[in-house]
């Protein structure tokens, strides 16, 4: 009975289940930074975007809200805090809109990553300064590139 029903349903699961599209491929992608990290000051970020030719994305390692771990982002940021340096999915935790640096400056006395959506504010090291977000920014895995203005990033190639 089991095989009968395993044998009728096989070429109509085959038929409805999503092949792979052609030429997707999960990796590091390798991104070029405006300012190498080795000469990034503390406090400072530095932007980055997906590839677009091959056209690509960043594979979020971790998150919460609208963000989660396998969620696709397609910027970012390196940001050296406190001597650290991590690299954050640019999206907002709140609804997903990116996230911008604004600098320590007269009435904005802390460096942060702020949202134009609803408000949203991010401390350096992502956490969640001022809400509606209620969880921090999402960490994409990376590592140093073949030299010092390139890292390499998680993500995949979409191929489309
Ligand atoms: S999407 Fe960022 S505050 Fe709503």
């Amino acid at each position: 009975m089991t095989a009968t029903v395993i044998t009728g349903l096989a070429p109509i699961l085959v038929y409805f289940w999503p092949a792979p599209p052609k030429g997707q491929k999960k990796g590091p992608i390798n991104v070029a930074l405006q300012t190498p990290v080795d000469q990034l000051q503390d406090g400072d970020a530095v932007k980055f975007d997906a590839p677009r030719n091959p056209n690509s994305a960043f594979i979020m390692a971790d998150g919460g809200g609208d963000n989660a771990p396998g969620e696709l982002a397609f910027g970012g940021f390196v940001v050296k805090n406190q001597g650290k340096v991590n690299v954050f999915a640019i999206n907002c935790s709140h609804l997903g809109c990116s996230v911008a640096l604004a600098k320590a400056a007269p009435g904005h006395p802390e460096a942060s990553f702020d949202c134009p959506c609803h408000g949203s504010r991010f401390r350096l090291d992502g956490s969640v300064l001022h809400g509606p977000a209620a969880y921090p920014l999402s960490h994409l895995s990376w590592k140093q590139g073949p030299n010092p203005s390139e890292i390499e990033v998680e993500g995949i190639v979409l191929g489309f």
